[in-house]
């Protein structure tokens, strides 16, 4: 039986790929797609699913603006729903004659929507909805034939539907949770208006994926890049049911790991039906880091250290494939969409040298978020302590060590995190963390121990509360706890003289330092 799928229409915007994500929550398959995607792709897609709606999100552009991305208007006519959001509303209310003009005054955050008539996409709302707008222009006017379901204090139209065909409109973001009933929206949409019916399950999902692997690699030999981080891992283990003695996971030390993270990793994959090989690359990527202070610079290094490497592994056994840990978010922030902005360069996505040797990158993981890759994960039996383990970033300490990376910072940051860590873990907080480490900056300051002046380096604390690490807050930590942190590390590391705790949001900061 063919699954129903929802397509999404991809116009640059940084929570595209949440609506997808969003959708799937619902147990409907869902998958991005060009904003260009014809008619004619769109009856192809057809053969094998259900194509039961399409939702064009949205993106950074102005619809009016020459160079910006449009859609093939004749998709309107094949009588499929089609539901706009934000760019995507805009572009709608725009083909369909109406006026779309920069907003007097932009909107950035929480609104108060007023429903005018709870229908359709709006059904069982209230007469004000707390929604969430990110908007530099307005619809403010749409033709006789659409009608008009709601509006805020500066968006005369913020939500419409045709009166005569399934198109319909909503200025604001139902797919981030900001919007408090903007999942009720999306399942009006899904379940309501396309009729679609819930069937897609991660196990689709993980079959999906191992028949990909498959029939790309066939007789032939991969192997895998394995940090032993969740990410890497799950993909090891998707690839050796794929692949079994015909995968190789090559775990490379590059020095930037975190204290006793090494034999972890080997003790958990070395028996697990595959084969595994650790390589001790630690002085290669030292030199080649040496008087490096750009982060993006550091983050290239990496990356095409970390390709020679593989390469070089690579012939040994003689494998012509290279699979990958990537997910979502990584391949997003580095900015891999026509559209989008680029934040950084993750070093497994678009660090990567552009001549490879291999035949092709196979990337299983590319559309999950993390919490998704962590359901693939338990599905697949991944022991559980790998599968809770909070992320950590493929280039490791070196892109938390600011300014040039050796190897007595590299020393320091590594017994600052392991304290980081062993306190966060004995308080039972990081149940509800994303992330908790250590940074060591390059800012020297003064400090006084044993009645002597010092002057020492200061580390910075970040612990951050997020859900899909495209946006992060900084974590109330209650005060003893930083206070137990700073006291070991002033007292176990000689070198650090004051420690500082991070308050900044993602945005404006990213989780990361560099
Ligand atoms: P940022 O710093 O971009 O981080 O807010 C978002 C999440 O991604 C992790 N991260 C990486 N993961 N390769 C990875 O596999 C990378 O190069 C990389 N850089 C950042 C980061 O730890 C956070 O969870």
């Amino acid at each position: 039986m063919k699954l129903d799928i929802v397509l999404v229409l991809d116009f640059g915007g940084q929570y595209c790929h949440l609506i997808a994500r969003r959708i799937r929550e619902n147990r409907v398959y869902s998958e991005i797609v060009p904003n260009n995607i014809t008619p004619r792709e769109i009856q192809i897609l057809n053969k094998k699913y259900n194509v039961k709606g399409l939702i064009l999100s949205g993106g950074p552009q102005s619809v009016y603006e020459e160079d910006a991305p449009k859609m093939n208007k004749e998709i309107l006519e094949l009588g499929i729903p089609v539901l706009g959001l934000c760019y995507g509303h805009q572009l709608l209310a725009h083909l369909l004659g109406g006026k779309v003009e920069p907003a007097k005054s932009k909107e950035f955050g929480i609104t108060y929507a007023t429903i005018t008539k709870p229908v359709a996409i709006l059904e069982g709302l209230g007469k004000t909805e707390k929604v969430w707008m990110s908007h530099g222009d307005t619809v403010f006017s749409v033709p006789e034939e659409v009608e008009v379901l709601a509006y805020t204090e500066n968006t005369p139209v913020a939500a419409f539907r045709h009166k005569t065909k399934p198109i319909y409109g909503l200025q604001w973001h139902p797919e981030v949770v900001h919007t408090e009933k903007g999942m009720q929206m999306l399942r009006n949409f899904i379940f309501g208006i396309c009729e679609c019916k819930p069937g897609w399950s991660m196990r689709d999902f993980v079959e999906k994926a191992v028949q990909e692997i498959k029939s790309t690699v066939g007789e032939g030999k991969a192997i895998i890049a394995l940090s032993g981080g969740i990410d890497s891992s799950t993909a090891t283990l998707l690839a050796a049911r794929a692949l079994g003695q015909n995968l190789a996971a090559i775990f490379v030390d590059h020095g930037f790991m975190r204290e006793n993270e090494p034999e972890l990793i080997q003790q958990t994959f070395q028996n697990m039906g595959f084969r595994f090989i650790t390589v001790n690359a630690r002085k290669r990527f030292l030199e080649k880091l040496k008087g490096v202070i750009d982060p993006e610079t550091k983050r290239k290094i990496i990356g095409e250290e970390f390709i020679r490497v593989f390469e070089e592994e690579a012939e040994k056994i003689g494998a012509e494939y290279l699979i990958q840990g990537t997910i979502y978010p990584d391949r997003i922030e580095s900015g891999f969409r026509q559209f989008s902005e680029k934040i950084k360069t993750h070093h497994n996505v678009a660090g990567l040298p552009t001549k490879i040797r291999f035949k092709s990158i196979i990337e299983p993981l590319r559309d999950l978020y993390k919490d998704e890759v962590r359901e693939v994960a338990e599905m697949i039996g991944l022991p559980k302590e790998l599968v809770h383990r909070q992320p950590f970033p493929g280039p490791g300490l070196a892109v938390r060590i600011i300014g040039e990376i050796t190897e007595d910072k590299i020393l320091i940051v590594k017994k600052a995190d392991l304290i980081v860590r062993e306190e966060i873990e004995k308080s039972g907080f990081q149940r509800n963390l994303w992330q908790y480490f250590a940074v060591l900056t390059d800012t020297k300051s003064t400090g006084v121990k044993g009645d002597c002046r010092a002057y020492g380096y200061t580390v910075a604390i970040r612990i951050v509360e997020s859900k899909e690490a495209m946006t992060a807050s900084f974590a109330r930590i209650p005060y003893e706890i930083l206070e137990r942190i700073s006291t070991r590390i002033t007292n176990e590391i000689p070198q650090v003289t004051r420690v500082v705790y991070d308050v900044t949001h993602k945005p404006p900061a990213t989780i990361e330092w560099e």
